[in-house]
């Protein structure tokens, strides 16, 4: 199997590149990323020197890039988890989140087209869907329904891989998981912000009234999901991918404090993320049911376990806030803890 992971220096795709390295000796991996301020080769430390892993860097808009590192290690796999991934930077600038995430699909789409590559995985996201109110759950038949920059623009190459599939008969699937959570999440995202700024003595900023839920998934389930879409997936399918885990960002940010022995008084209810979704809430019962996943992470492990990684990993989170993510910061945060 001669994979590409589009997007790999990135906080899942690093995590799946070792999941599947670790999983399958005779497997070939090339990771093909463009290292925004997302990617970060230190991510994959563990597997530099593996021999079944290589790097290549490049922009999935490039279409002379991936043809290029297609032919070059004959590829026969696509898995595109390459993206612009932040809601709130979707908000201020949408521009680059178009170009890649629709753009960036369609290349990858064409050339895999073109170079008779016989999968192609689309890493997408519950947020598709919308939002939920308090009861119900998204099914693979849910409307889509996106309200951000970036989940419209995640909609957008969905369609485009459905599209590939019905027209040119090439055999795609898209996976929909709900938000991830484990060792390397960048700390843009609210789980990794909260453990780092409580570390860092600072305020935990929370948009309007914390009472918005989301479904966490420990990264490694969200892997193994993959992993058996690529073996298994029927073509042209799409998959949601998810455990059950709703919380309340609140809630959740309590938790974090408790097991970090933090007094709850450094949280801040700060002006609310413009068109702020909801309620996300999967119903995982296909892949279950066909491809007999079932997530092997309890919550309860899961964010102790990634609590101890950024306890132990300080100079990893240390070295991103310190660089070009102070200005985001700044600019994201500044106004909203001031009020
Ligand atoms: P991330 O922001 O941590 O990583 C994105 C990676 O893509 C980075 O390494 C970046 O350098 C790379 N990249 C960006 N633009 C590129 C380009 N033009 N060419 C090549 N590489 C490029 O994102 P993540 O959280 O790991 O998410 C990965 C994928 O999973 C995304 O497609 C996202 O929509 C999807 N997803 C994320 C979550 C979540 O909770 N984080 C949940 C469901 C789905
Ligand atoms: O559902 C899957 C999606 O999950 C992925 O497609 C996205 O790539 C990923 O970023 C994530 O999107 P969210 O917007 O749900 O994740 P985020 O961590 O940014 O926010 C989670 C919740 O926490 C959301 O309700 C907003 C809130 N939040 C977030 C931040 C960064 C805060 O209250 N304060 C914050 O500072």
């Amino acid at each position: 199997m001669q994979l590409l992971v589009t997007g790999g220096a990135g906080f899942i795709g690093s995590n799946f590149i070792r999941y599947m390295l670790n999983k399958y000796p005779s497997i070939s991996i090339v990771n093909f990323d463009k290292l925004t301020y997302a990617g970060n080769l230190e991510n994959l430390i563990s597997v530099e020197h593996n021999p079944k892993y290589h790097f290549t860097k490049g922009d999935i808009c490039d279409k002379s890039q991936v043809h290029a590192v297609i032919k070059k290690h004959n590829i026969n796999i696509i898995v595109n988890f390459a993206a612009e991934s932040h809601v709130d930077r979707s908000i201020s600038e949408p521009d680059i989140f178009v170009q890649t995430n629709i753009m960036g699909t369609q290349t990858l789409l064409e050339a895999a087209k073109a170079l008779q590559v016989t999968r192609y995985i689309q890493i997408s996201t519950d947020e598709v869907y919308g939002s939920l109110g308090e009861t119900g759950y998204f099914t693979e038949e849910t409307p889509l329904a996106p309200n951000s920059p970036y989940s419209a623009s995640k909609a957008g190459a969905d369609l485009l891989v459905r599209a590939y599939h019905e027209t040119y008969g090439l055999h795609t699937n898209i996976t929909r998981c709900s938000n991830n959570y484990g060792p390397f999440h960048f700390p843009e995202k609210l789980i990794p912000l909260m453990i780092t700024n409580a570390l860092e003595n600072k305020e935990l900023p929370i948009y309007g009234n914390g009472l918005n839920i989301r479904d966490w998934l420990h990264v490694e389930d969200h892997a193994a999901a993959i992993d058996l879409v690529i073996q298994a997936g029927r073509p042209g399918e799409v998959y949601n991918i998810g455990g059950h885990n709703e919380w309340s960002n609140i809630d959740i940010v309590r938790e974090i404090l408790t097991l970090l022995g933090e007094p709850m008084d450094s949280i801040r209810y700060v002006e609310d993320r413009k068109g702020h979704d909801q309620r996300y809430a999967i119903d995982p019962s296909k892949i279950m049911e066909e491809l007999q996943w079932k997530p092997h992470y309890t919550f309860g492990i899961g964010i102790q376990e990634t609590i101890r990684w950024y306890l132990d990993n300080r100079e990893w989170w240390q070295r991103i806030k310190t660089g070009e993510y102070k200005n985001y910061y700044k600019q994201q945060y500044e106004d909203r803890l001031l009020f």
